[in-house]
């Protein structure tokens, strides 16, 4: 944290984000679709900007000074990261394109290796698509069982499950910190802690942590963390996937390619050392040194900052779209971050999200890629406000508002 950095949801933290300034509609931006992706502050719009015109090159291969510049920028984006998220080295940090790569990624290789007839993958109901997807398909493939961890109506997960689910033929158990849809935040210490216990391997999708409180991979104990760029301040096309070096070092490599390669011939080839066995080809240098600006960034105003703002953010607007006549909470678990989930008797989310945009309030509506969250609480999808960084009272005024002319308009 930096003292003389703006603070969470201030006049002057809002003026860094140069898209504030727009309008939509006529009506100026109120941005709340965070969850979906994050605005970029310009300190990352300039540092895309200083890339193309300062030190574009190739890294890794050049003898030239740019090359050198670039390898420089990226190698030290990796560093930047390791310190975020506390990782031990920063050889344990692989730059993916964002977190569903970072996912497939884990089980395409770790998966399929480890995976075999009988096995099981322990996920839960929470899931985003890119946390169910790519662990079906390894499974399929391997003849393993994808075993999900029930939720209850409040969209927690149903007290013990998790733990009474791990068996000895539990060898992956992967779940989301954050519900994307929802917001709930699940006891992912406690969940590694158990899933170790059962002997399995934790991956741990932290998408919806990361932009909004202090993440250490050494303290919830995990084996694997992924989270996306655009979903913390960065360029689109940033991602992390961090892994236990001594669990990377025993993966086989994802894709072939430049990169990756200690030697190749016609007959065989070696790879090269953790992460850039993970990196085949030209990897989005620029994204990642927008990265490492991003959270350094968000390291000058303060994670503690950061959660103490939306957390009372998240509170006002439950209380305020809560006790409007005809609007439902979906998602009231005890343990919450940045996200109002919601429904209108009567009105169809999406007919709610498209007024709302017409008075330039960016919210999202639909099943926010978690089918089996919305088929688990009887709902087609829900309307879904999200908060960040920029977010403050006068959004959550224009939120209470819109809805309000929603309403009227559809005499409820
Ligand atoms: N996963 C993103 C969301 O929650 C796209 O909206």
């Amino acid at each position: 944290m930096n003292n003389s950095a703006p603070l969470p949801g201030s006049g002057a933290l809002r003026a860094e984000f140069p898209i504030l300034e727009r309008k939509v509609h006529g009506q100026a931006l109120v941005y709340l679709d965070n969850a979906a992706t994050t605005q970029k502050p310009r300190c990352v719009i300039d540092k895309l900007t200083e890339c193309y015109t300062q030190w574009n090159a190739n890294v890794h291969r050049g003898v030239h000074l740019l090359s050198q510049e670039a390898t420089e920028h990226y190698e030290g984006a990796r560093s930047v990261v390791a310190r975020f998220i506390g990782a031990k080295t920063s050889d344990e940090i692989v730059f993916v394109r964002g977190a569903t790569e970072g996912i497939n990624l884990v089980a395409q290789t770790l998966g399929r290796t480890l995976l075999g007839a009988g096995d099981e993958v322990l996920i839960t109901a929470l899931e985003h698509h890119s946390n169910i997807v790519p662990w079906q398909l390894v499974c399929r493939e391997r003849g393993a069982t994808l075993v999900v961890c029930p939720i209850t109506d409040a969209g927690e997960l149903v007290p013990g499950a998790f733990e009474s689910l791990l068996t000895p033929r539990t060898k992956i158990a992967a779940f989301t910190w954050v519900s994307n849809a929802l917001g709930t935040v699940n006891p992912v210490a406690g969940m590694c802690a158990a899933a170790q216990r059962a002997g399995a391997i934790t991956f741990v999708d932290a998408c919806q942590a990361v932009p909004h409180f202090r993440v250490n991979v050494q303290t919830i104990g995990c084996d694997f963390l992924v989270f996306s760029g655009h979903k913390v301040y960065a360029p689109n096309g940033s991602g992390v996937l961090w892994g236990r070096k001594a669990v990377l070092d025993t993966m086989p490599p994802w894709q072939g390619g430049g990169d990756m390669i200690s030697s190749v011939t016609f007959e065989a080839s070696t790879w090269n050392r953790v992460p850039h066995k993970f990196e085949a080809g030209t990897p989005d240098y620029p994204a990642a040194a927008g990265l490492a600006t991003a959270l350094t960034w968000l390291d000058a105003v303060g994670m503690e900052r950061v959660q103490a703002h939306e957390t009372a953010l998240l509170a006002l607007a439950t209380n305020r779209v809560g006790e409007l006549p005809g609007v439902r909470i979906i998602g009231t678990a005890a343990q919450k971050a940045s996200v109002l989930s919601f429904v209108i008797a009567g009105i169809h989310p999406h007919d709610i999200g498209t007024i709302l945009d017409r008075k330039g309030v960016a919210i999202r509506a639909g099943h926010h890629c978690a089918q089996p969250v919305m088929d688990r609480l009887g709902l087609p999808a829900t309307a879904r406000a999200s908060f960040g960084v920029s977010n403050n009272s006068a959004d959550i005024d224009a939120l209470v508002d819109s809805i309000r002319m929603v309403q009227k308009l559809f005499g409820s």
